[in-house]
């Protein structure tokens, strides 16, 4: 299964989720492609916000070698499920995905998380606190994927 996450930048939430997913992926020896991508193009080619790695790497998450690269039409064909960090996000996928791609689509936290929030609120404006909130949001719907979707 080829998964990927879309956020705004690609520099903070949906390279979070990348490495976080690869994460659990190795913790239970689960072979999936995950990738992340932005729906604008301001950070293409940038390492993630020095906010969110740190946030990662104090979790054992090491996100250093990651790019930032902007979504393209070719990602609904090769990618089984795309998944958006929020409803804006979500909506710009929607009007680019072509009708006869393969990918599901579908809000990240709609779908897998358990923390009573449907959307990865965007920390980019905000204080650390937002980066921890991102990461255990994503570590819990990480987890429930795997466990709900992959390793049923
Ligand atoms: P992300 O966060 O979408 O989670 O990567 C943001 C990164 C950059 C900006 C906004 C959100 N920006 O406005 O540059």
């Amino acid at each position: 299964m080829k998964v990927l996450f879309v956020c705004l930048g690609n520099i903070c939430r949906s390279p979070t989720a990348e490495a976080v997913l690869s994460h659990l992926c190795e913790k239970h020896g689960v072979n999936l492609v995950v990738d992340s991508a932005g729906t604008a193009a301001y950070h293409i080619g940038k390492a993630p916000d020095p906010r969110s790695q740190a946030a990662a790497l104090a979790r054992g998450i090491d996100m250093s070698s990651l790019k930032a690269r902007q979504v393209r039409v070719e990602d609904f064909y090769d990618f089984d499920v795309v998944f958006a960090m929020d409803q804006d996000n979500l909506a710009g996928l929607k009007s680019l995905r072509p009708d006869d791609a393969k990918a599901e689509l579908g809000l990240f936290l709609d779908e897998c998380g358990s923390l009573g929030e449907a959307e990865v609120p965007d920390p980019y404006y905000g204080g650390q606190l937002g980066f921890e909130r991102v990461l255990d949001l994503l570590f819990d719907a990480c987890e429930s994927f795997l466990q709900d979707k992959v390793l049923h």
